[in-house]
């Protein structure tokens, strides 16, 4: 079994948020490389996490903090599948595992909301959101033809923040809470 690496990564974050109080700078300083050695393997993501689905992205919870002050979650792209405009308001790393994902930042600007970069994210790779340093994207699979996985992992118990998804053009923002598309969670005491 390979699971014991997802639960060193359960045990480091619970640590350092042990040792930060969850401070935001420091939960993302000291987390990347927490979160940098759990997707340098990949061969550890158990199946059902790993799954596709044909008409929308997936969203699997892996852990969530008893406290809620952190969870960590796969998302399963499938070819062509993207996220609306969101936020998130709370900080957040974004690590590739397999495939590709591309990122595109929006700023404020007047009302309208406007494309500022495109990242893309490779396997090994970790991206940063954050309502200090940019907090609004757009993500798509960035595989046309295979599925891509990122393992995400955020600074609450992420399906229960109440979050926005905005139209491009007028900027205006609707209520968005993100779900869990699992009801079982990995066995991370599996040996
Ligand atoms: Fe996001």
């Amino acid at each position: 079994m390979t699971i014991h690496r997802l639960r060193q990564c359960v045990q480091s974050f619970t640590v350092l948020a042990d040792r930060s109080s969850g401070n935001p700078e420091q939960m993302i300083a000291d987390g990347k490389p927490i979160l940098r050695e759990l997707i340098s393997h990949d061969d550890w993501l158990p199946e059902f996490a790993a799954e596709a689905n044909n008409e929308h992205y997936r969203q699997y919870l892996l852990h969530c903090d008893p406290a809620e002050r952190f969870s960590i979650v796969s998302f399963v792209w499938g070819p062509g599948q993207k996220t609306p405009i969101h936020d998130h308001t709370v900080w957040g790393l974004v690590g590739m595992l397999r495939g590709k994902e591309s990122s595109t930042r929006y700023a404020r600007i007047e009302h309208a909301l406007v494309a500022t970069n495109e990242d893309e994210l490779l396997p090994g790779e970790i991206d940063v959101v954050s309502p200090d340093s940019g907090d609004i994207h757009l993500v798509k699979n960035g595989m046309t033809d295979q599925p891509s996985i990122s393992i995400h992992v955020y600074g609450a118990n992420i399906a229960g923040v109440d979050r926005s998804v905005f139209d491009p053009k007028t900027g205006k923002a609707k209520p968005f809470r993100s779900q869990y598309n699992n009801s079982v969670l990995p066995n991370i005491w599996a040996i």
